[in-house]
């Protein structure tokens, strides 16, 4: 077979197969157990999250494992949404965000919440400025993909992130 959509799904590497197996075959006993494999399944969770903190620069408390994307996008847009709701109703995103992120904006709008939906130019690209220019005082949320799944363009989201720090909002990315 010749598979030609890793854009959006990619073959599980080898050496995180590695790497799993062993949680996969043996130690997949209830990771809040007090049962020999649950302790050992706990201890392999906690230090795969404190290898991403420390890869992330973030601290291990910070990070949480979902079922997945879709999961993961609603949990951080519907989230802020929520807890910001107070402060401001209007969300920036882009036309090409994958539906995870496009059908909870739309699910919000219908709780009262203004979304920007950004163009992007002929390569799939956003551009910092109109994001910048999109910014409203009642914005509580910037959220932006890194790569898009469909033609692979990626987002200049290091930028948009340092543009949502000056201006103190708070900034998702679909990094699926
Ligand atoms: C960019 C992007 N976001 C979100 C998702 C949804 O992820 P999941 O299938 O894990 O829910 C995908 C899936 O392909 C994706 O490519």
């Amino acid at each position: 077979m010749i598979y030609l959509d890793n854009a959006a799904t990619t073959k599980t590497a080898p050496e995180v197969l590695e790497v799993m197996m062993p949680y996969l075959m043996d130690e997949f006993g209830n990771a809040s157990a007090l049962y020999g494999p649950g302790t050992r399944g706990k201890k392999a969770v906690n230090e795969a999250k404190r290898r991403i903190a420390e890869t992330i620069g973030a601290s291990m408390e910070e990070i949480y494992f979902t079922s997945g994307g879709t999961e993961s996008d609603n949990w951080a847009i519907k989230g802020v949404a929520e807890a910001y709701r107070e402060k401001g109703r209007h969300i920036v995103t882009t036309r090409i965000e994958h539906h995870a992120v496009l059908h909870t904006c739309e699910y919000l709008e219908k709780q009262g919440y203004e979304v920007t939906y950004l163009e992007v130019d002929g390569e799939g690209r956003v551009s910092t400025e109109a994001v910048r220019r999109a910014i409203r005082s009642d914005t509580i949320l910037i959220s932006v993909m890194f790569a898009n799944n469909e033609i692979g363009t990626i987002q200049p989201i290091k930028e948009i992130g340092a543009i949502a720090k000056e201006e103190n909002i708070l900034f998702h990315t679909d990094a699926v």
